[in-house]
């Protein structure tokens, strides 16, 4: 039954794509609401057959009341009328609410699969997007997914089932006049099919336009000091009005095509009207026929236009729904390269000792960044990255943390190969400060505290004094309760970043990564933190990246690191000895610190 009912669908209304979509959201969002559509079904069948009963209570009004003029009848088709209008009421209400409740649970589901998958997603995607590109589709496609089958289901039951009832009436009345006003329908649906293909690709544009809209918006927000010092709002301005007047003029046009079926239709409904009323009235006059009938058929046919109207623009809605489907499951079918079968053994750390054996990298093909990196990170003790910007010691980072894999070469901890293991083990292990330090909107505890979820009042705290953080975070007025505002505006950098080191203090691991986590600091500041790390370091392998090379100088290691391989390595006393690339960039520095008069150099 349903294989054929597609079949006719198909035929009629979709293409074979389309079908696929409305198949395949049936079966895994559908599927599980079957009583419910069922019980809509049956309502729907209570008004198409209400409906249908009051186009022919108005032939007994008719007749009966004006021509017989029998007052019993009076009485009974009042009682009759009322009674059929009271359960249509309950019939839509029933229907309604079940239909709504149903999509609005579609609606939900799509939503919590699209966040899923997000999470399921890798770097490497969130790199090639706008993240407002998230928001747009969480917004729009589930929408779509939700009134998708909800179209199909009235249009299928409450419409069709109730243009059939009211057909029945008018063949019953006479099968004549139904025929010749059933012989426009044709005209009806071929013309409105075509609207339908249209009104999708201008959805289409409707929905980039909206895309557009909420990036500049997001834009504009987070980059209002650069717009600012930069005087770009006639710039800003000038983008978000082009994607305003795009937006607008597509949801314009989508409203005209989408209204192009009423001109159409309503032609057909008049001409249809207009034949049943000569033709029927011709009867009357000439041949005698009872006023009832053509009344009871000109009812049904008036009670039918509105919903054969609609059952003609199902084509349209269920195309523009289907739209938002398409992008849902398109990108719920985005490969995940970061699932990995539950079989995949932990890792576990015990020394701590990192290698990477001749690792390569390209973000881009062609474009090396690493390029045969080699390097040890002996158990505890701290390793440093240095090097010329660019050279690839946050990419280096990131493939610890497996944000990457190795296009060729392995990264080892205590000889194990991390690739082998599952990675949340080993992120679970690893206490990362990366060089954007980015903040929870909330307060500055449940920041400090995603860094162990469960830690106690006495932990934060301490992770916070550790990282220097506790002296400001007291000298607000709501201390650990403070905001920190969206992605923690409302700090100073410094402080961002020494509430990203006391939430990397609490995680606890064995392995510390930090990127860059003192450069926002003063270098008195800086000091006191490099104290702390220096406990909190102990015993722990730690790589750290820094371009003050006065951070890096007790570090029992440091790589030179430059076009993505290691090209100096040792202590710093030795480094200085050789007067290579590390004796040229510590002397530039040095330089630097004298003239600009900054204690940094001078520190060491
Ligand atoms: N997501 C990315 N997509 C494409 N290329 C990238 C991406 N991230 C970094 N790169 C490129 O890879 C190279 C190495 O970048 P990386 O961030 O590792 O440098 P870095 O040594 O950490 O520099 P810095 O000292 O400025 O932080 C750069 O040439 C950079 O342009
Ligand atoms: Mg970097």
């Amino acid at each position: 039954m349903f294989a054929s009912l597609s079949k006719l669908l198909q035929r009629r209304f979709f293409t074979a794509g389309q079908m696929h979509l409305i198949e395949r959201l049936i079966r895994e969002h559908g599927s599980k609401h079957v009583k419910g559509y069922f019980f809509s079904f049956l309502m729907m069948g209570v008004i198409a057959t209400t409906t249908t009963l009051s186009a022919y209570i108005m032939g007994d009004i008719v007749n009966r009341i004006f021509v017989d003029r029998n007052i019993e009848a009076m009485w009974a088709i009042g009682g009759a009328i009322t009674a059929i209008y009271v359960a249509k009421g309950f019939a839509t209400y029933g229907q309604q609410v079940v239909l709504t409740k149903i999509s609005n649970n579609i609606i939900a589901e799509s939503q919590a699969r699209i966040f899923d998958k997000m999470l399921a997603m890798d770097i490497s995607f969130y790199n090639a997007r706008h993240s407002t590109e998230f928001i747009a589709r969480q917004a729009f496609i589930s929408q779509s997914a939700g009134s998708a089958l909800n179209a199909l289901v009235t249009g299928l039951g409450r419409d069709i089932l109730t243009t059939a009832g009211l057909t029945f009436a008018m063949f019953q009345q006479d099968p004549m006049l139904a025929s010749l006003a059933i012989l426009i329908m044709p005209a009806a649906i071929v013309g409105v099919r075509r609207i339908g293909n249209r009104a999708r690709r201008v959805m289409m544009t409707e929905f980039q336009g909206f895309a557009a809209i909420l990036e500049s918006l997001q834009e504009t927000a987070q980059g209002i000091r650069v717009v600012k010092s930069f005087t770009l709002e006639p710039f800003m301005r000038e983008r978000q009005i082009r994607a305003i007047q795009s937006f607008e003029s597509a949801a314009n046009k989508l409203s005209r095509v989408q209204a192009r079926s009423s001109p159409l239709m309503e032609t057909l409904a008049g001409l249809a009207v207009a034949m049943v009323v000569v033709y029927g009235g011709y009867r009357v006059i000439y041949s005698g026929a009872q006023p009832g009938n053509f009344f009871a058929f000109i009812t049904a046919l008036l009670l039918a236009t509105e919903p054969a109207k609609r059952v003609a623009r199902l084509h349209v809605d269920i195309n523009s729904a289907l739209l938002g489907v398409g992008m849902l499951f398109e990108f719920l079918d985005e490969p995940t390269p970061e699932t990995e079968p539950a079989t995949m053994p932990d890792l576990k750390i015990a020394a701590g000792r990192v290698e990477f054996a001749d690792v390569e990298f390209s973000y881009r093909s062609g474009e090396m960044v690493l390029n045969k990196l080699s390097l040890i990170a002996e158990p505890g003790q701290t390793t440093a990255l240095v090097g010329r910007s660019g050279g690839g010691k946050t990419t280096a980072m990131s493939m610890i943390l497996r944000f990457y894999e190795p296009t060729a070469g392995a990264i080892l901890i205590d000889g194990q190969d991390i690739s082998a293991y599952s990675r949340r083990s080993l992120r679970s292990q690893i206490g990362y400060v990366g060089q954007d330090t980015f903040l929870f909107k909330g307060s500055i505890r449940d920041n400090i505290g995603f860094g162990r979820p469960g830690a106690s009042e006495d932990e934060i705290v301490a992770a916070a004094k550790a990282a220097f953080a506790h002296d400001f975070i007291m000298s607000f007025e709501k201390g650990y309760d403070s905001p920190v505002g969206e992605q923690g505006m409302q700090l100073s950098g410094g402080q961002r970043q020494r509430i990203s080191i006391a939430r990397a203090f609490l995680k606890d691991a064995p392995l510390i990564l930090l990127d860059e986590a003192t450069s926002a600091l003063d270098t008195e500041s800086e000091r006191a933190v490099q104290e702390a790390l220096k406990t909190l370091c102990a015993g722990r392998t730690t790589i750290v990246i820094a371009h003050r090379l006065s951070t890096v100088a007790s570090a029992e290691r440091i790589c030179v690191i430059e076009g993505g391989r290691v090209v100096e390595s040792g202590r710093q006393d030795e480094l200085l000895a050789r007067n290579g690339v590390y004796a040229l960039l510590h002397k530039t520095q040095f330089d630097r610190g004298l003239s600009l008069a900054t204690s940094d150099a001078a520190a060491e």
